[in-house]
């Protein structure tokens, strides 16, 4: 979640206010920590990023992993399967988003991600007694 969900959306969200094709290179490309200024920059690093989220789908299918509180990822719950390819869809809504190049596109696709992220942390992360209950 923080290490590829959490930077990978946050340049599909970027790329709502601030054209991709507009962002400068960094002094050197190939070292920037940003995706949109580095070396598969642009709109290629908005494509990335959706591949990125659409491919992390499989990650949270993995059975016998375990969230933060001990507790094991919900593989077999029906609804935790269908969060995961809601996550998947909306990673590949905005793959084709960020392919036409059209920031129209992109924030039809920002808007499904931000649900597909919502959806599955209502039920399994925001939890009225807090950390201990996710993931159940
Ligand atoms: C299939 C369910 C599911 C989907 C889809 C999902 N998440 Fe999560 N997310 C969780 C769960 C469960 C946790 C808590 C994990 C834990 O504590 O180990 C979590 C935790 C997080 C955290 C850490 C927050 C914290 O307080 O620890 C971030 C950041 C995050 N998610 C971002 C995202 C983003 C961004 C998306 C959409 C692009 C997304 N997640 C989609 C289930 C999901």
């Amino acid at each position: 979640m923080r290490g590829i969900l959490y930077p990978n959306s946050n340049v599909i969200f970027a790329a709502q206010s601030t054209n991709p094709a507009e962002v400068k290179p960094a002094d050197d490309p190939t070292t920037s920590p940003n995706p949109l200024s580095s070396t598969y920059g642009g709109w290629v690093a908005v494509e990335n990023s959706a591949l990125a989220l659409a491919e992390a789908a499989n990650l949270l299918m993995i059975p016998g992993r375990q969230c933060s509180n001990g507790r094991a990822v919900p593989v077999q719950n029906a609804d935790w399967g269908n969060f995961v390819q809601g996550l998947r869809d909306a990673g590949m809504t905005a793959y084709k988003a960020a392919q036409s190049k059209n920031q129209d596109q992109i924030l039809e696709a920002a808007d499904a991600l931000t649900t597909a992220c919502s959806n599955c942390h209502d039920k399994y992360r925001e939890k009225p007694g807090g950390e201990a209950d996710r993931c159940m």
